[in-house]
């Protein structure tokens, strides 16, 4: 069955833990939807596991609708959510609701996300009055590093966390559907989805949040070159493909692949003629 965002909600409100993943494609969308995932994220975080960026800022629209379509064909049944890349909503209300259209219509998203709090909360409501679903994002905000100096756990002082509570009350009441909570306390994040009558989806946010998400190539150890504290790795895939690339080079190597049975097959005839 089709999950939607009232499938969210109503995972909430009974109780029930929602699982997210990333995906970029449509093999791996295919799989994760095949595995019963609830809600599929094509991240912006595409820019360091798919194109080699060492942060998501150059990230761009055309890239998140190309990767953003090719998973929603791959989708039957999990809710596919778009990420907005960096400057396609902070510019203005107006590039916010322009862009989150082209990604429900290129990019065949169910719901669109994006970074910020009480800043982007008129954001949130326009693009929600133009009649598309939005996952908000708050805490640590990838597309903010160079605002916070790097990659930091947010919401750890007194000030931090009572902003973090507005930010979150702020996108609640500006009509996003949920709200991921990311790389912040796991007891500040346990206060926020109590606070809140939309979902949470927690990274590095702890266990009581209403939802998980973790980006599949950390958890299936295929990304090296970061992990963050949060991840757990679920599968050692880097290692198994690795083996994988350097049999299949030995073998070519030494002309153990391809056998007989990867060959097409003429008749003699035909051969001995071409001589
Ligand atoms: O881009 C991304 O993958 C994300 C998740 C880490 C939540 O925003």
């Amino acid at each position: 069955m089709k999950n939607t965002v009232s499938t969210f909600q109503k995972m909430k409100d009974e109780g029930k833990k929602i699982s997210m993943l990333t995906a970029y494609d449509y093999s791996t969308a295919k799989l994760e939807d095949e595995a019963g995932i609830h809600g599929i994220l094509v991240g912006d975080s595409l820019g360091n596991v798919m194109l080699g960026y060492e942060d998501t800022i150059s990230v761009t629209m055309e890239d998140m609708i190309r990767y953003g379509s090719s998973v929603a064909r791959g989708a039957k049944n999990a809710l596919v959510v778009i990420d907005m890349p960096f400057m396609s909503y902070q510019t203005s209300v107006y590039d916010a609701v322009v862009n989150a259209g082209r990604l429900m219509k290129e990019g065949r998203a169910g719901a669109v996300k994006l970074e910020g709090g009480v800043k982007v909360a008129p954001h949130i409501k326009a693009i929600v009055d133009a009649s598309i679903p939005v996952m908000a994002h708050i805490g640590l905000t990838p597309q903010s590093i160079n605002a916070f100096g790097g990659f930091k756990v947010q919401g750890k002082t007194e000030a931090a966390a009572k902003q973090l509570l507005e930010d979150a009350k702020a996108v609640e009441e500006a009509g996003a559907f949920a709200v991921v909570l990311e790389g912040i306390p796991a007891k500040l994040a346990k206060m926020v989805t109590e606070a809140l009558h939309i979902p949470t989806i927690g990274i590095g946010a702890g266990v009581d949040c209403d939802g998980q998400i973790l980006v599949y190539q950390d958890m299936l150890g295929m990304f090296s070159d970061f992990t963050p504290k949060f991840v757990k790795k679920y599968a050692d895939l880097g290692s198994i493909m690795k083996e994988a690339f350097t049999s299949y080079i030995e073998e070519v190597g030494e002309q153990k692949f391809p056998e007989d049975k990867h060959c097409y097959t003429i008749k003699e005839e035909v051969i001995e003629k071409l001589y």
